[in-house]
């Protein structure tokens, strides 16, 4: 904070509480629209004038917004969201309805904004306002007396809002009260001592609440947390640590003592870095090297030696150790020394190696070394020993490889199978130490060593996903990596068992799965065929009705229809009448064959009747009017304004069913009489309404009206029946050429 805005706040404030004789921050805060915590921070330093203000711990509860209600602010409420998202034609459910949009969907619905029909979402009433996010609005701006406690407590179960408790301090003039500051001293200064200007200057008092600042800690580097659980490992096993601070080593102790050839390779330059100062170190027990000696050039001990001039020279250069083996040997070579005891031992520390640096080769690394002297141990030990270490260490599929060691027999390779790599890895080196390494020393001949090393970096790249060295370790670390990084954790692998489970949880999920999905199948296939109907039709009995009432559907309904007609050329006229009335709507839906949702063809056949089919397995629907009634049910189901037929309540449909009855028997005889017999009841019907059952049309008159002009005798046509025909010409459901909307 600048000095002079500090100054002009309390300024402000002094000025202020001049004026109000006594405030309270949280409400000054508001009032010159400054942060709360500035405006505390400003009083506490005015108290730090003798007397010049007072001040009073507040508290109260304020209604405040969560981040969720923070973002209905900002973006509306999540069913104003889901509102707008739908289109004035609707969207299917299954897109309306995904995982961020399930509750703003259901208060849409619940408000009445959204409604749903055979799975599709369409707008119903409008809202005018987002009221959810006005609401929100007020209680952001502290408004919260706006809104009524009842939608406060929705908006609290809704976790939009939350109370909260604001601390804040009530100020009051103190004795010493001014406008004027005066300045405060902060320091004592050697000059205002000897000037004596220090008697009528006023200082700061100290503050002994201040919190001072956390200094930065430390952060372990993962090698290190790695390093300690493997510690960790080794001494809840009994491993006592071995004393690894020395990097420089002769050649006797990390070579020759391990019954390593002087001729060896890995002594030579290139794979080893040698001192040049001190280049070679004098100091060795004599005894001891006159064995190690004997031992490599002669043999004994039962071994024949490797017979070569064994040069004290070459055992005195001096090295950067590399591997930690060589403490190993000083460590055996003391305990045989200081009389035999069985022992276990471990190391983690750093080794040297004249490498080819690479991403995960380093000239320098750590290595961790167990060692377990003791009578008569076996490879069988061994391996139960690294088991149970590499089993701590999360390890528990472990295989063996032959190997060789200058040191050890037998020697072997270490594989632990990685879950997440999904391989098998190498992760360490083991082996028996040999006779020849271990009786020059002085231990007894029934006593056998059995240890193994492995890398540090390896299991730290692999449980820090790591996957270059030079990230790891040396100039290119990225500390943040350092901080960020969790304790490590060695996870335990899962056991049989666990994987079964996981396993046989998987398999039902699956089945489970799959099996849903046939059934769907089943029902798309199904729906499919359902959505197919061949409408055979007799030429000598055309029905017109099926016109009427598939032009409602296509115009009517929410879903996609295609009709097709063929124009059959025996039929010149009537068919292409057909495909006229057909195809005279707006709405006319270009369709491939069968994609729309319902797909109608009409196949122009001399059956004596009508006849729709399915290409599913559905029985056939036979007769004109009970095509009508399914297409008028079809019509009905998927508008939600059409009224036809069931849509009219039960008394008008029962009464519609009845003359659809009456015109199916009219349709069906060509008996004259009795034709003329069912027009007079029909007429009869006609008598106090334009339409059959009222003043709209149902299906019995679109059935009535195919009829009539079915008819070959047009005289039999009573007078009501008459009128009607002529209002029906009008009618746009009827007229093809008249807009149905
Ligand atoms: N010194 C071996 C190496 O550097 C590891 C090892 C230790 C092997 C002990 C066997 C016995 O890889």
């Amino acid at each position: 904070m600048g000095c002079n805005e500090e100054m002009s706040l309390n300024d402000r404030i002094l000025q202020y509480l001049e004026s109000v004789g006594g405030f309270d921050t949280y409400d000054f805060a508001q009032k010159i629209k400054e942060d709360h915590v500035k405006i505390v921070g400003a009083v506490k330093s005015l108290l730090a004038y003798d007397e010049l203000v007072t001040t009073e711990n507040r508290s109260r509860t304020l209604w405040a917004l969560t981040p969720e209600g923070n973002e209905f602010v900002n973006e509306g409420s999540k069913e104003m969201r889901v509102f707008k998202l739908v289109p004035s034609e609707g969207l299917p459910i299954a897109q309306v309805m995904t995982q961020g949009t399930k509750i703003g969907f259901n208060k849409a619905v619940a408000n009445g904004w959204l409604r749903v029909e055979k799975g599709i979402v369409k707008p119903s009433n409008a809202p005018t306002e987002d009221t959810v996010q006005i609401h929100l609005d007020h209680i952001f701006k502290n408004c919260s007396e706006k809104v009524s406690q009842a939608d406060k407590d929705v908006y609290k179960k809704r976790k939009l809002i939350e109370q909260v408790i604001v601390n804040s301090l009530y100020v009051d003039k103190g004795e010493k009260f001014t406008v004027e500051l005066q300045k405060v001293e902060n320091d004592l200064t050697a000059e205002m001592i000897a000037t004596g200007a220090w008697k009528d200057l006023v200082f700061k008092p100290y503050n002994y609440n201040s919190m001072g600042t956390l200094p930065e800690g430390g952060h372990l580097h993962p090698l290190l947390k790695v390093r300690a659980q493997i510690r960790q490992i080794f001494l809840e096993m009994g491993f006592t640590e071995m004393p690894t601070n020395n990097y420089v080593e002769s050649s006797f102790w990390n070579f020759d003592a391990l019954f390593q050839p002087q001729q060896h390779p890995a002594r030579e330059a290139h794979d080893t870095f040698f001192l040049s100062e001190p280049a070679l170190s004098h100091q060795f027990p004599r005894d001891y090297l006159e064995q190690v000696k004997r031992v490599h050039s002669r043999g004994g001990f039962g071994s024949q030696g490797y017979g070569y001039e064994w040069q004290e020279e070459e055992a005195q250069k001096n090295l950067l150790r590399t591997h930690t083996t060589a403490v190993s040997a000083r460590m055996l070579y003391k305990l045989a020394k200081e009389g035999f005891r069985p022992a276990k031992y471990f190391s983690i520390d750093r080794v040297f190696r004249n490498e080819e640096l690479d991403a995960t080769h380093l000239a320098e690394f750590q290595q961790v070394e167990g060692v377990i002297a003791d009578h008569n141990l076996t490879l069988g030990n061994l391996i139960g020993v690294l088991s149970e270490f590499f089993k701590k260490m999360g390890m528990d599929q472990l295989r063996f490889k032959p190997a060789y060691n200058p040191y050890t027999e037998p020697s072997m390779e270490i594989f632990s199978y990685h879950n997440g790599l999904g391989k098998w890895i190498e992760v360490g080196n083991s082996g028996v130490f040999r006779p020849e390494m271990l009786l020059p020393m002085g231990l007894p001949e029934d006593v056998n060593v059995i240890a193994w090393g492995l890398s540090l970096e390896r299991p730290t790249m692999i449980k820090y996903g790591i996957d270059n060295i030079r990230d790891l370790v040396g100039p290119r670390v990225d500390l943040q990596m350092v901080y960020d990084n969790p304790i490590c954790r060695l996870d335990k692998e899962p056991t049989i068992e666990d994987k079964a489970r996981s396993v046989e949880d998987t398999w039902q999920l699956l089945s489970f799965q799959v099996e849903r999905m046939k059934n769907e199948i089943r029902r798309l296939h199904s729906l499919v065929n359902q959505s197919r109907h061949i409408i055979c039709v007799d030429p000598s009995t055309p029905p017109y009705s099926l016109l009427v009432l598939l032009r409602l559907v296509k115009s009517f309904a929410s879903k996609t229809v295609s009709v097709e007609t063929n124009l059959h050329s025996a039929l010149p006229l009537l068919s292409s009448y057909f495909n006229y009335y057909l195809s005279t709507d707006s709405r006319d839906t270009q369709h491939g064959k069968g994609s729309a949702d319902f797909n109608f063809s009409f196949v122009w056949k001399q059956s004596g009747e009508v006849k729709l089919s399915f290409c599913s397995s559905q029985r056939d629907i036979v007769g004109e009017v009970n095509v009508c009634r399914y297409l008028a049910r079809i019509a009905e189901e998927n508008s939600s304004t059409l009224t036809l037929y069931e849509r009219k309540g039960e008394v008008k449909s029962s009464q519609i069913d009845e003359c659809v009855d009456i015109i199916h028997s009219l349709l069906t005889t060509s008996n004259r009489e009795k034709q003329s017999d069912l027009l007079k009841r029909v007429d009869k019907l006609l008598v106090a309404s334009p339409f059959i059952t009222g003043s709209s049309v149902s299906v019995a008159d679109i059935c009535l009206w195919s009829a009539i002009n079915q008819l070959s005798d047009i005289d039999i046509i009573p007078l009501n029946i008459r009128k009607f025909f002529v209002r029906c010409c009008n009618h746009p459901w009827f007229a093809p050429h008249l807009s149905l909307n």
